[in-house]
């Protein structure tokens, strides 16, 4: 193995472990630290993709599921899977399933996003929530997004982002840097999850950089729509 593939791997490990450690967790905390906010971002983010009736929705790193959830909720006719990595998240996912959506057409797979488990031209649609940031790869991931998409169709990704305003961003950083780590250590059990959480933003390429990375990976028809004064984004693009 060289040595670029080891730090993936080590990477990829320790974001599986974290995540692992705060999932039981993980929807109470999400819930205290935006004040229930993430859920109208969620809408949004489904809004955009505006995904078509019984259609065929893969839900990269599902979670426990939210995003997949929402899909269900605005069109029960949809066909919904979702990937994650880590087991207990997964877990959870599959608990909410049996008390949100029993009668609905929603899996939930263990794999990893840099290398998805389905043929290509498997999907109406693609959305991933607040993950972006965790993946070692996202040009690998954006092309096997790409792959697995049927022409036509739409991915949508929902994550924090840096605010174009320099005082909005100190404020925000304030909150991510400072708030965050505490209360995540409080409701979400884990202040060392909490601490890290904020910081896959720091490396993280802009607003303008994410959408430049879209059209890199072949993508067209690629924007965002910046919530939150641009704390937070919607990155959209098309197969081709
Ligand atoms: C912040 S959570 C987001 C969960 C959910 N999408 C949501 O909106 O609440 C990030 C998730 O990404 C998963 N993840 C990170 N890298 C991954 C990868 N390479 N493949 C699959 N899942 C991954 C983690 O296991 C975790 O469940």
């Amino acid at each position: 193995m060289t040595e670029t593939q080891q730090n993936r791997t080590d990477k990829g490990a320790y974001v599986r472990d974290m995540f692992a450690t705060i999932a039981p967790r993980y929807d109470t905390a999400n819930r205290v630290l935006t004040g229930g906010m993430d859920e109208g971002w969620r809408k949004t983010a489904i809004d955009l993709l505006a995904p078509p009736a019984n259609g065929r929705i893969l839900d990269l790193c599902c979670g426990t599921g939210d995003v997949s959830f929402h899909l269900l909720r605005r069109d029960p006719s949809l066909h919904v899977t979702g990937i994650d990595f880590c087991e207990p998240m997964l877990a959870g996912a599959r608990a909410r399933t049996l008390r949100e959506a029993p009668s609905k057409d929603v899996t939930f797979l263990e794999g990893d996003v840099m290398s998805l488990p389905f043929e290509e031209n498997s999907f109406d649609g693609a959305t991933m929530g607040f993950s972006m940031r965790n993946v070692v790869d996202i040009g690998g991931t954006l092309a096997e997004v790409q792959r697995v998409l049927r022409s036509g169709a739409r991915f949508v990704n929902l994550d924090v982002s840096k605010a174009p305003s320099a005082l909005l961003r100190r404020a925000f950083n304030l909150y991510f840097y400072g708030l965050v780590p505490l209360l995540g250590g409080l409701v979400g059990g884990s202040r060392r999850a909490y601490t890290y959480l904020p910081q896959s933003l720091t490396h993280h390429p802009n607003a303008d950089q994410l959408a430049d990375r879209f059209a890199a990976a072949g993508f067209i028809d690629c924007g965002y729509q910046r919530l939150m004064g641009g704390t937070i984004a919607i990155h959209y693009g098309t197969k081709p």
